[in-house]
This record gives structure tokens, sequence and C-alpha cells, in this order.
């Protein structure tokens, strides 16, 4: 009885699947099993030794039940340990990095230009980019029939109704809005019949207007070419009389070519110079046209973003902001 005690123990111990316990079971309490064979060797006994030996084995066949029901728990617990191991999550990685989008590179340029406005005082409005012919030509110094308005090939929606080509209305809507002075730039889309590698029928300008008492050509310098300096750097400024019908005095603003630094490229068309910005001294006409007091006077001024951008980020293809394709775009992230 000693010997079968001992060895149940050792294949006990070894017991590591419900299969091995069942095979255990069996083969000690089972119904052929070593103890069952026992309890039938009694009859060979005597009475009294009956007793002490039926005692002996019923003892020993509760001590193997007890401990193969404890191993069973030992091994369900072992088998739910192993698989909640195998189940449970990490959570001290780092979690698995999700795509962000990025700012597309005109809006980036956009923000850029406003933060730098922004810090010299100016607000920031935003037009119409459906408009009235009123307001996008004749309001501005542009009547019916004005050469100018060929300058702007332009998409109509009736005789009144057309997409704004340039953000210059919003002066307009701005000055009839509230009284003088107004100080504000204005960033948005404009639309053109114009199609080339450095043309898109739509594109961004930013607008920008400051109309006060004792507003001069001096003030109008000072703040774009700040504003210049601050967006490209230290680079050298050039005014040069042009001509607008909404300004008088007008001006284009041209920056030392940032490619090839003044020396001459294609991109300057070997002059050294790009041009950069639109600007002048606010017609008296336009102010007479909104009403504002005589002794009013303002600089306005237009750029476009694109070109902005385009010079910035050495970028030759006006196509290539609107294209989306992610491998451009994603350079901005
Ligand atoms: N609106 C002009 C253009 O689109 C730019 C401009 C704005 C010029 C304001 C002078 C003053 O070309």
């Amino acid at each position: 009885m000693y010997y079968i005690k001992k060895e149940f123990e050792a294949a006990l111990k070894d017991a590591k699947t419900h299969e091995d316990l069942k095979q255990i079971k069996a083969s000690f309490i089972g119904k052929k099993g070593r103890v069952t064979e026992l309890f039938k060797q009694m009859s060979y006994l005597e009475d009294e030794q009956k007793k002490e030996f039926g005692k002996n084995i019923n003892q020993l066949k509760n001590y193997i039940e007890n401990s193969i029901k404890r191993k069973l728990d030992e091994i369900n617990e072992t088998i739910k340990r192993e698989s909640l191991d195998k189940e449970s999550i990490d959570i001290t990685l780092p979690a698995r990095k999700s795509a962000f989008g990025s700012i597309h590179p005109i809006t980036e340029t956009i923000i850029e230009i406003e933060d730098i406005f922004k810090s010299m005082g100016f607000d920031v409005e935003t037009g119409n980019e459906i408009e009235y012919d009123r307001y996008n030509f004749e309001m501005l110094n542009i009547p019916k029939e004005h050469p100018a308005r060929d300058m702007q090939d332009t998409f109509y929606i009736n005789d009144n109704v057309l997409l704004r080509t340039h953000t210059s209305p919003t002066q307009i809507r701005v000055m009839k809005e509230k009284k003088p002075p107004v100080m504000f730039i204005s960033p948005g889309k404009v639309y053109r019949r114009d199609s080339d590698i450095t043309h898109s029928p739509m594109f961004h300008q930013v607008e920008g207007l400051l109309v006060d008492r004792d507003v001069h050509f001096s003030d109008l310098k000072g703040v774009l070419s700040e504003f210049l300096r601050m967006y490209f750097g230290d680079v050298p400024v050039r005014f040069r009389p042009s001509y607008f019908p909404f300004t008088e005095p007008s001006a284009e603003v041209d920056i030392g070519c940032i490619i090839c630094k003044g020396k001459g490229c294609r991109v300057c068309s070997h002059t050294g110079f790009l041009e950069v910005l639109g600007c002048g001294m606010v017609h008296p006409n336009v102010l007479r046209n909104v009403e504002y007091p005589k002794e009013y006077s303002g600089f306005a001024f237009g750029l476009g973003v694109e070109r902005f951008a385009m010079l910035k980020h050495g970028i030759d293809n006006i196509k290539l902001f609107f294209e989306n394709d992610i491998r451009f775009l994603k350079q901005f992230s």
C-alpha cells in the first residue's frame, strides 16, 4: 500500500493536463485500478484483518481522490493564467501613432501672413467669393468698358454677379460697414480665366487696407517693407511705379530674387528681382464711393498667396498646390 501511495504521488507530480489526471485516476481508483484491486484481495483475509485493511484502503482511496481534485484545481488555475497572459495587453507599450493630416501649404502661408499683420495691429476680415460687379469693379473705380477689366479675365454668373477676380472688393464691403479708421487684411480665394504653370483659375490673395487721418506713402512703404522682411528675411525691397485704377499713386513691390540672390536666373527673368505685391494710396474716388470724409486717406495692397508660397519653398508649378498629391503635401507637415 505504501508503494502504491508513493507511485501515485510521483505520477501526480508530473501530471500537467486533464488527460494525465484521467489516466492516473483510472490506473489507481478506476474499475481496474490498483487500489480497486486491493479491495478484491480483501476476501482472502480474516475478519479482523479485513477491518483494518479495509480502513486503510479507504483512507488511501480518499487521499487519492482528494489529491486528484486538488491537482485538477491547480491545473485549471495554470491553464487560466496562461490564457490570460496570452490575451493580456501590455499597457506600458507606447501607442501606435495615428496618421495625422497636415496643414495645406496655402493655408499655412495665409496663417503666417496673418500672424505678421496681426502683430502690427491689423484685423482680419472675410469677403465674398461671389461678388457684385459693382463691388469687384465699379466702386473700385473700374467703370464698364474700362480697359482694366480686360486685365482680369472674369468668370461672370450674370450681368451683375461674378466670381471675384481679386480680394479688393472686400475693401468696399468693409468700408461700407465701418466708419474710419480701418486697418485690416483679408485673405481669400479669387478666380480668373487663366491657366499655366504659374496661373490657376482659382488662387488666393491677401488684401490689405489702412485708412486713417494723415496716412502717407511713407506709411505704406514702412509697413510693406517690414512685412516682407519678416516673411522673406533680410532681402532688398524695391518699389516701382505702376498702375491700378483704385490706387493713386500705385506701385509694384519687388524683392531681391531669393533663388539666385539677385545674380539673375530663370525665375527672376535675369532681372535679379521678383515682383511680389501690388499697392498704392487709396484712390480718392474709392473713398468717395464709400462716403468716407475728405480728411481720410489710406493705402491698400494685394498679394498672391501661391506666389509667396512658391518663392519661399522653391516650388515651380502652381498646380502642385491643387492636385493634393499626398507626397507633395506631406513635406509641409
Ligand atoms: N487687386 C490688385 C490685383 O489683383 C492688387 C492690388 C490690391 C493693388 C490693392 C493695389 C491695391 O492685382
